[in-house]
């Protein structure tokens, strides 16, 4: 017997992985994060599995519903939105099933950040312009932020910031930004990206707050900022450049290869 953690993806059904999916349709039991994961992924559970909806239930409740699937003999597909290395309470049920023995797997997802980049339209690393990606929170009630994890300290670096589960203090996030990337930086919110009443509200620290004031988006939407989600004149990246000599096209000039250009 198996738990297979499985990321669900954004929301849009056909935004799960192959695996994802197959590893779903194998499994007698699934366990689910009801509130982000999209109805028609459980359709791809197997006649008469045991699906539940494990948004009201606490990690007591969730592990005994698992070690019941143990003692049936039964693999377990265990689902949270987008994918599992970020804020899917991945670590802790890791945790608990180390501790009493019962072997599980992870299949990652598509992350909400992806699939909100995707209806941009926008690349988030932009030759010259910004090459990290900082995906972040502010402190929620159900976790605090480390006191050095401030959005001042991302800020100051000028990356990037895909903002999670922060859309309630918007006024708040773009008081603290305008500082280090100043009111003219692009910025944009994405509602439920990949759902059928996804939302794109795309504006800049000034404009944004009073563009998603009224809008009703209150939660499940991301806050990205950074001169990337506008650059327009940037320069090419060297990889696709006629005289630079990589592995897949060497003839050009002078030139060694980092394995991670190889995305060409
Ligand atoms: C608990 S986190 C889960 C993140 C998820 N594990 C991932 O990989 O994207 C939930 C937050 O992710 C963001 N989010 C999740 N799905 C989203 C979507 N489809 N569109 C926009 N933001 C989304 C929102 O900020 C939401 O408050």
């Amino acid at each position: 017997m198996t738990v297979h953690f499985i990321g669900a993806g954004p929301g849009a059904p056909d935004l799960i992985t192959l695996r994802g999916r197959d590893r779903i349709a194998a499994c007698p039991v699934c366990l689910y994060a009801g509130s982000l994961v999209a109805p028609e992924i459980l359709g791809w559970c197997p006649p008469g599995a045991r699906i539940v909806d494990t948004a009201p239930l606490d990690l007591d409740a969730i592990v005994a519903e698992i070690e019941a699937a143990h003692a049936r003999g039964e693999d377990v597909a265990r689902l949270h939105s987008g994918d599992l290395s970020i804020w899917s309470a991945l670590a802790e049920q890791m945790r608990r099933l180390d501790r009493i023995g019962i072997p599980y797997t992870v299949t990652p997802g598509v992350p909400a950040f992806s699939a909100a980049a995707a209806l941009l339209k926008r690349e988030l690393t932009v030759p010259g312009v910004a090459q990290s990606v900082v995906l972040t929170r502010t402190s929620g009630r159900a976790s605090a932020m480390p006191e050095r994890e401030t959005l001042a300290a991302f800020a100051a670096t000028g990356a990037t910031l895909a903002l999670h589960l922060s859309i309630h203090i918007l006024d708040k996030v773009v008081a603290e930004l305008i500082p280090f990337y100043g009111a003219p930086c692009p910025a944009a919110v994405v509602f439920r990206a990949s759902w059928p009443d996804e939302r794109v509200i795309t504006g800049t620290l000034a404009t944004i707050a009073d563009l998603v004031a009224g809008s009703g988006i209150e939660r499940t939407a991301l806050i990205l900022v950074g001169p990337a989600l506008g650059a327009e004149d940037f320069r090419e990246s060297a990889l696709y450049a006629a005289d630079y000599d990589r592995r897949f096209r060497p003839g050009g000039a002078v030139g060694t290869v980092d394995a991670e250009d190889s995305n060409a």
